[in-house]
């Protein structure tokens, strides 16, 4: 079968995706916890939009005729030091997405796979901008680590990214 390499690779990028999704949403589950409602809201919007990535290639794929396989997904790190520890984790995470994803980008180049090509396109740019809001909400976090009114302050600012989906019971 034509391309089959990158399909299987596409495949795995649906994994990573959802790996992204299931570790966001166990980061919003912590600072629920520490009463960071605005951080976990954010957080939770930033789930869902890794969820709407691995739907992107899902679509993809099942556009093209090629077998989607859904991948076990593995727990997420659940513990964390700080709200600092936090966006460490998810400039790290991003960090290795982005390398993922150029890997990903090299290999349709080789194959010729042309419209894997174009679609991966779209989470180049896509990293660089996720690469961009991890890095100062880190930044930012990290300016004012021991100042609580200004942690309260920042997380009242991140709650008012509102949710891409919704998920709320019916
Ligand atoms: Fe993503
Ligand atoms: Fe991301």
């Amino acid at each position: 079968m034509p391309n089959q390499q990158i399909n299987d690779a596409l495949n795995g990028q649906i994994a990573s995706e959802f790996a992204s999704w299931y570790s966001y949403l166990a980061m919003s589950a912590w600072c629920s916890r520490e009463q960071l409602s605005g951080c976990a809201g954010w957080l939770r919007a930033q789930a869902q939009e890794e969820y709407t990535h691995a739907m992107k290639i899902y679509e993809f794929l099942l556009d093209r005729d090629v077998e989607v396989r859904l991948s076990p997904l593995e727990a997420p790190r659940e513990t964390f030091a700080s709200i600092v520890e936090i966006f460490e984790s998810a400039l790290h995470q991003e960090q290795e997405n982005t390398k993922r994803i150029d890997e990903l980008f090299h290999m349709a180049m080789e194959q010729k796979a042309f419209a894997s090509l174009v679609e991966l396109q779209w989470f180049v740019t896509e990293q660089v901008e996720e690469e961009k809001t991890a890095r100062t909400n880190l930044a930012r976090i990290k300016m004012i680590a021991d100042d609580p009114a200004a942690i309260l302050d920042f997380d009242n600012a991140l709650g008012e990214r509102t949710l891409p989906m919704d998920t709320s019971p019916q």
